[in-house]
């Protein structure tokens, strides 16, 4: 580890442009989306992006040319240009952990040079990506067979976290893709009903696991490998049956070895790939054995495409970068507190669920690099659901509550499923989302409309509701390559201009630490000295007494 500590350029809320954007928030802070567009009929047209075949129309925000252009001045005076090339060039981002950022190098092209400490990493990455693809290969054509000779049908991810969410998120978003005579399950949870549900109607003699964890030392995830093995050895009584039935993703050889995972069986990723970045890596092995390899490889081609357009790209140009920049102008100047991430696309049902993860992990931060207090707020909270489910649920709060939601509405333009005239439908919603949370409805209209002087307060919709609308031709693997990486790219835009940490995650140890000490303590059968505060102290031997009664 470096122990010298990290100097931050200065107070972001020094910096002139922050500066600039308090007073000019001070000034527009009343202007709402009905007169900006009053003001600039042109702008649905205008302040819209397109980059590796993604559209964002971000007219819908509260935004003016002025405050793009101090936010855009934001940018540079945060260094912004030069944290990306830090990062693209395996520079030690990671500060607390003292790590290279390099998910970038994961989808590179062959040819490219990618250094950390002083070593090519991408001739390692290819020879991965070699290995999973022969592997998928000879699984998905029934060639991989099982300890008794039967094919394998079922592939079940044992994984947790970024270990899980990104491989169960691209699996049910490239679905559509996928060999549909195999069976794929995610057990994550260390609930053993998860487990339950998961393999109660699998055979084992035509299931494969894929043990995915980074450090290969996850509670939950060991002890979903255990039972696995458990459940696995029960039928097939052999431990050579192992071999054939899990192979092992992880950075850590040792820990898979240990298992009894086969050398020949173990997938690689490096200290340099973060959990929540993982899903391009090995982590996605169970992607490409329902996609196919070239799927896959089309997949990280999108996210390669993403990562081009942010690196090289203008910023004002930059979807991740206006992205992110508009992120932080809701979050910090109009006081958002959430991210509602709304796709209009079934397929992406744990789309949100995933960038939960990556937005909220990433960007959860208290501290600056430097270690001080962070002086503003950073991440916003992240949820969604797809539409046009969270219509009849939970938009009546962001059409007529008393929060700001912003939100990002997400749809293609052709549907992998064409059904008489559900698409046109979802997409007329969709945009319809959008124009009811910008203009609302006055009371002069809703009076207009006939509505008794008593009841038009009930109707009235305020408006004036950011949004960003991104749309895409059609969900396919290198689609989602680039809408993940857009993300991405966001992510880092707000966590370099909050000069926070955005690749480690400390505050998750707490609660693992102190799981660890409370295990025993339910589990023994004598009754243990407890230390904890009273309320601990008391659910826990509520727990002890109530667990052992029928
Ligand atoms: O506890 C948080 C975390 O470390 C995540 O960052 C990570 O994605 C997850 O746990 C799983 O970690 P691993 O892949 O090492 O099992």
């Amino acid at each position: 580890m470096n122990d010298a500590p990290h100097k931050t350029a200065s107070q972001l809320t020094d910096y002139p442009a922050w500066q600039g954007l308090v007073a000019h928030h001070r000034q527009f802070r009343d202007l709402h989306l009905r007169q900006i567009f009053a003001d600039d009929p042109q702008r649905g047209e205008r302040l819209t992006a397109e980059g590796a075949g993604l559209y964002l129309d971000y007219s819908k925000n509260r935004v003016t040319d002025e405050t793009l252009t101090l936010l855009l001045q934001l940018a540079d005076q945060a260094g912004l240009a030069s944290c990306i090339e830090a990062m693209f060039t395996g520079k030690k981002i990671n500060v607390s952990e003292h790590r290279a950022v390099l998910d970038t190098a994961l989808r590179a092209q062959p040819g490219e040079r990618i250094e950390v400490d002083g070593d090519n990493v991408v001739p390692e990455v290819r020879a991965v990506l070699d290995h999973m693809a022969q592997f998928s290969d000879s699984v998905r054509s029934g060639r991989w067979v099982g300890h008794t000779g039967l094919a394998i049908r079922n592939v079940v991810n044992i994984g947790i976290g970024g270990s899980d969410l990104g491989p169960v998120m691209a699996f049910e978003a490239l679905r559509h893709y996928s060999q549909r005579d195999m069976t794929f399950r995610f057990i994550s949870n260390i609930d053993g009903t998860d487990f339950e549900e998961a393999t109660g109607d699998l055979n084992p003699e035509e299931t494969l696991f894929i043990v995915c964890s980074k450090t290969f030392g996850t509670l939950e995830t060991l002890t979903n490998a255990h039972t696995a093995r458990v459940w696995c050895l029960g039928k097939l009584k052999d431990q050579q049956a192992v071999k054939r039935h899990f192979v092992g993703v992880s950075s850590n050889t040792e820990g898979m070895a240990q298992f009894g995972i086969d050398p020949d069986n173990m997938f690689c990723i490096w200290d340099w790939v973060g959990g929540r970045y993982s899903m391009d890596s090995a982590i996605g092995l169970s992607t490409m054995l329902a996609i196919g390899p070239d799927n896959f490889f089309a997949m990280l081609s999108g996210f390669h495409e993403m990562d081009e357009h942010f690196r090289n790209t203008p910023f004002e140009r930059n979807l991740p970068v206006l992205m992110g920049l508009l992120a932080i102008w809701n979050n910090n100047f109009l006081g958002a507190q959430t991210l509602a991430v709304l796709p209009y696309e079934h397929y992406l049902k744990r789309f949100p669920a995933y960038l939960q993860q990556l937005t909220m992990e990433s960007n959860g931060k208290h501290v600056k690099l430097d270690g001080s207090q962070v002086e503003v707020a950073t991440a916003p909270i992240c949820w969604g659901e797809p539409g046009t489910n969270g219509q009849h649920s939970f938009y009546q709060l962001i059409h007529q509550g008393t929060r700001l939601v912003p939100c990002d509405f997400i749809g293609f333009c052709q549907t992998l499923n064409p059904l008489g005239s559900h698409h046109d439908i979802l997409l007329a919603n969709l945009l319809a989302q959008t124009e009811a949370l910008a203009f609302g409805k006055t009371k002069q209209q809703v009076e207009n409309e006939g509505t008794p002087a008593w009841l038009a307060p009930h109707r009235v919709c305020e408006g004036n509701r950011p949004t960003n609308t991104i749309l895409a031709q059609r969900l396919t693997p290198q689609t989602l390559g680039r809408l993940v990486a857009l993300y991405e790219h966001s992510v880092f835009t707000q966590g370099a201009i909050w000069q926070i940490d955005s690749f480690d995650q400390w505050g998750v140890e707490l609660g693992k630490q102190l799981a660890q000490r409370i295990i025993p303590e339910l589990e023994s059968t004598e009754e243990p000295k407890l230390a904890h505060d009273s309320s601990t102290n008391a659910l826990i031997r509520r727990y002890r007494r109530l667990r052992k009664q029928s």
